[in-house]
Parts: structure tokens; sequence; C-alpha cells
């Protein structure tokens, strides 16, 4: 049984806490908060130990009626492992922390590639067996690993370039935006394209723009391809691989508005959307070239990839073994 410390119960990480938590062979020993908020309450009442944020104030806590185990050095030596679910930027200097309490950790796509290494369980699981520091990649690294390590596998990649169409905020977010603009990368190619390249050895460029909505994100994917393919290959792929799900306009999906209502209806936790959906109806192959556009639920398709990278950490289970493992937990398809 490995257990699992989540630092920073946030956006990302009380959805890992819960991930973690239906899991046989891990379990979770503690959460962490630097406010004491609804977050933190409703963390107690599922029955997580709460601990303080290291820096926090423990009396803003009792003020509120919460109480809080101390602080993760306080029970350093029955962790495993961490998740660092901070704020981009904090992992790394959270890593300070870890590496003085000897404890490993996984951190959030957030961070710069240099905390550890990358991972995505279907693209370089193996790489990751046995290493001390992962990095779960961002959202939008993990939409593009999902669906390009399906086509590098039967080594269809000549180059991809690739239009990320990004979410300006989470919904719970009220502070970032924008509100009623289109903004755009400005610094071309985005940085996505290397960061992919962390997980998945291939050819890709791409550019950027934040758009004003929460929900998903949406990526339109153009790739040249080494060698012919039919388009109901593409549609077979994918149709094969867990954690990409089609969709299509005939089912009255269109949008991305659609999509999160159908995460809704599947009744999950949150109403989460673990898999990358692509829409059957834009998948097309014209002059060797492959056209897809695939949306990407940015609060959730990271969740299974951290439940992965703690069995590749500890090599409890072979790649296939763990992705079923905890798509069977969480009711992936
Ligand atoms: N949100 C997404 O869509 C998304 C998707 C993929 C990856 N990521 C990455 O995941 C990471 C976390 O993002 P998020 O969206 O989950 O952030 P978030 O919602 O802002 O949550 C951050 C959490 O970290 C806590 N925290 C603050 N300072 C901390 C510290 N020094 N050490 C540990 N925890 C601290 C916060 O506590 P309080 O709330 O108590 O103040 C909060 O619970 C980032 O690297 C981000 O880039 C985010």
């Amino acid at each position: 049984m490995i257990n699992v410390f989540i630092n920073g119960y946030g956006t990302v990480g009380k959805r890992v806490a819960d991930a973690v938590a239906l899991q046989k062979d891990m379990k979770i020993i503690g959460v962490s908060k630097r406010t004491p908020d609804f977050d933190a309450e409703q963390a107690i009442k599922k029955g997580f130990d709460l601990y303080c944020v290291e820096g926090a104030d423990v009396d803003a806590f009792k003020k509120r009626g919460m109480e809080t185990n101390g602080y993760l050095k306080d029970i350093k030596d029955s962790v495993d492992v961490v998740i660092d679910g901070a704020p981009g930027k904090q992992g790394a200097k959270n890593m300070e922390l870890y590496k003085s309490l000897g404890l490993n950790a996984i951190f959030q796509g957030g961070e710069d590639a240099s905390i550890g290494t990358s991972f995505n369980a279907h693209a370089n699981f193996d790489k990751n067996i046995g290493q001390k520091y992962i990095r779960v990649v961002s959202c939008n690294t993990t939409g593009l690993a999902r669906t390009l390590s399906c086509l590098n596998e039967v080594n269809a990649i000549k180059k991809v370039k690739a239009v990320m169409i990004r979410r300006a905020a989470d919904p719970g977010d009220n502070k970032r935006g924008p509100i009623n603009a289109i903004v755009p990368e400005v610094k071309v190619p985005s940085h996505h394209g290397p960061d992919l390249k962390t997980v998945l050895p291939v050819d890709i460029e791409t550019i950027a723009v934040k758009v004003p909505t929460t929900l998903m994100h949406l990526h339109t994917v153009m790739v040249d391809l080494k060698k012919e393919m039919k388009r109901e290959e593409v549609i077979d792929l994918f149709n094969n691989r867990s954690r990409v799900i089609l969709v299509s306009k005939e089912d009255g999906i269109d949008s991305t508005a659609d999509i999160m209502e159908f995460a809704k209806n599947l009744g999950r936790n949150r109403g989460d959307m673990y898999e990358i959906n692509v829409w059957k109806d834009s998948i097309n192959v014209k002059d060797g070239m492959l056209y897809y556009i695939q949306a990407v639920h940015q609060e959730s398709d990271i969740v299974p990839e951290n439940v992965d990278a703690i069995r590749a950490m500890f090599d409890l289970k072979k790649r296939d073994e763990s992705i079923e493992m905890t798509n069977k937990a969480l009711g992936i398809l």
C-alpha cells in the first residue's frame, strides 16, 4: 500500500485525492491547504486528515472551527509520495522541502520540465519507473500525448502542427481572464510543442490563443503523415485507445458545452471528463495530411495520469495493467 500526501488541495489536488482514494494499492494519508475555506471544510467532511501548507497559519483554521493535524513534516515518516498540487512554479520551491524531508514527489504541468522526468501513461510510462521526482505534463500536453501517441505507435507521424485554443480560466476561478477578448500567445511556436517532446519524440510545432471560456481547451491538429492512412484506420486507432473517445455532431455534440453536459450525464465526481474527446466528423485525410479536432477537460484529464505516475514511481504494475486499474476505478471509457 502506497501512502500518498496531497500538498495543495486545489483544482488538481482535490481531484487526485479522490482518484487515489479509489485505488486498491494506495491511500490518502493527508491533504494540505493554505486557506481555511470551503474546500478545507469539505476535505475534513470526506474523512481526509487535513494539514496546513508549510508556513500557513494553524490558528486561522482553528478560528474557523477546523482541526488540522500539523504540517507535512509532522507525518513525513508515514509518507511514500507527495502529490504537489501547488500553484504553478510553487512546486519548484516546494522541492527544497521534499528534498529536506527525503520524500518522493509528483509535480504538475505548471512546473518546468527540469523538475523531474515528464510523464504521460500511454506515451512514456516505462521511462518513469523508479524515478523519485516525476512531472505529470500539463492538461494541453496530456491531450496531445493521448492522441498522438496512438499515431506514433504505428509510425504514422512525419510532422505535427497544432493550434491550441485555450480556456481562459477554470470555472471556479474569478480572477483570471480575458472575459471579452482573444489573447494570442505571441511567442510562436508556443511552448506546448517542446513540452510534448518531453514525453513523446515527435516533430511538432504549436500555436496558442486564449479565449473567454472556462469549460475546456480545444485543439485543431494537423499531422503530415509518414505513410498512407485511411480515415477509418485513424478512427479505429482512437476507438481502441482508452482515455480517448470519439464524439459526433450526429449525437448532438456540437461544442465543448455539449461535451461537459455529456460528462455530467455520466454521473461522475464533479462532472469530470477524463477522456480526450475527438470529433469523429472532423477526422479527415487529404493529400497525405490527417486533420482532427479534439477537446480537453483541463481540470481532470491529468487525474488518471497522476495515479499511473505513482505506480510507475514504485514499479507497482506494468503500463497497461496500471492504466486498466486506474480506468476501472474511475469508470474511464
Ligand atoms: N487547473 C487546471 O486546469 C490544471 C490542469 C493541469 C495542470 N495544472 C497544474 O496543476 C498545478 C496546480 O494547479 P491548480 O489549478 O490545481 O491550482 P489551484 O486550484 O490554485 O490550487 C492550488 C492549491 O495549492 C495550495 N497552495 C498554495 N500555496 C501552496 C504551497 N506553497 N504549497 C502547497 N500548496 C499550496 C492552494 O491552497 P489554498 O487554496 O488553501 O490557498 C490550493 O489548494 C499547477 O502546476 C497547474 O499548472 C492545472
